[in-house]
């Protein structure tokens, strides 16, 4: 079995805030986040736009895009770091919007490394006939953790969700054929203070805010995160040069120019959207995504590489025949 892509969607804030709007209200400038990450505004969810909203709406538009239904689901993953409530999972909760009332769901935490993980996972489960279908979600609402007095972080995320659908399929298991080719997972605990939530139930029992040494933080994802990608390429028999598009982690231009240049990725094969979307953490890879089918970049039979590193640290990538 392989578990193939069959549809994509993403859903946005209206509210849009522009780095001239932060300048209003803090000491920055349209010309130091620029230079500095290439984000220029980033959408702001209002209090009703909850992650399980943002996931809903996202879900919804990838059941459209796939031609199916609620009733054709029978996973749910939904990867997040900002959920509505400590529980029940904001996986749940999506799966109730939807209507669907069979298969099971739940919350996957690694931080901005959330989706790629939540893609390996469900590729397992459908490889080993758990499910058969799956919806798999990265939705953030990281306005609400993110300290607005901290110019140093505030400036850097946004909130928004993307989705997939996958569903296992027959296949022969050459590169070739659609699906997941190979994923790699990595995390290092020891990194927890480089980039953390000082709040939660067994600390501080709020919900505390986003804490960060951007320095380390740059360090490590150009420096280490690159041996998850080399073993995807290895385990999937794919190389840098065949490669379609590189989607990785939208957190930073310098980060992901830096990235895939180490790796040998040409610049022209990035999908670049954190000028406009931000940092949204786990929505970032589902977001960028979508943005590129629709616009007509990734094609069916495309090779895609997803990439990403967040808190912990966590990290992982995938290859993917579109
Ligand atoms: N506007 C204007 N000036 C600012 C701002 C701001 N928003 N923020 C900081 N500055 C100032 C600082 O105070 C400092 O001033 P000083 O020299 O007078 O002390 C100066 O700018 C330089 O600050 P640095 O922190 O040294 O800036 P740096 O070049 O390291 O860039 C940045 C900071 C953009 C955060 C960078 O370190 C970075 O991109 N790190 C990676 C962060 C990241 O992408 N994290 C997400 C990871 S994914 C996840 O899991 C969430």
């Amino acid at each position: 079995l392989r578990s193939v892509v069959v549809g994509c969607g993403s859903h946005l804030p209206a509210t849009v805030v522009t780095n001239a709007d932060l300048s209003e209200r803090m000491e920055t400038s349209d010309e130091w986040i620029v230079q500095r990450t290439g984000i220029r505004q980033r959408h702001i969810a209002t209090p009703e736009e909850t992650t399980s909203v943002l996931g809903a709406h996202a879900a919804r538009a990838a059941l459209d895009d796939a031609g199916l239904s609620g009733a054709d689901i029978d996973l749910v993953i939904c990867a997040t770091s900002t959920p509505d409530n400590t529980f029940p999972s904001t996986a749940t909760q999506i799966q109730a919007a939807l209507g669907i009332e069979t298969g099971f769901a739940f919350d996957q935490q690694a931080v901005c490394a959330g989706f790629v993980y939540a893609v390996a996972t469900a590729d397992s489960l459908l490889r080993t006939g758990a499910a058969r279908r799956a919806l798999v979600i990265g939705a953030e609402t990281f306005s609400r953790i993110v300290d607005w007095e901290d110019r140093t972080t505030c400036v850097l995320f946004g909130d928004g969700a993307g989705a997939i659908v996958m569903e296992a399929r027959d296949g022969e298991g050459t590169k070739a054929d659609r699906g997941v080719l190979a994923s790699r997972l990595r995390s290092d605990g020891r990194h927890r203070a480089k980039l953390y939530v000082d709040g939660g139930p067994g600390s501080t029992g709020t919900v505390g805010k986003l804490r960060m040494e951007g320095k380390e933080v740059f360090r490590f994802a150009v420096g280490s995160v690159t041996d998850v990608i080399a073993d995807a390429f290895a385990l999937s028999g794919t190389t840098a040069d065949e490669l379609n598009w590189f989607v990785p982690h939208q957190a930073n231009r310098r980060i992901i120019e830096a990235s895939a240049d180490k790796l040998g990725i040409a610049r022209e094969k990035v999908v670049l959207t954190v000028d406009r979307h931000g940092n949204t953490s786990a929505a970032s890879i589902p977001l960028a995504l979508d943005a590129a089918r629709k616009d007509g970049r990734i094609r069916e039979g495309d090779l895609v590489m997803i990439e990403a590193i967040g808190g912990g640290f966590t990290w992982g990538a995938a290859v993917i025949r579109w």
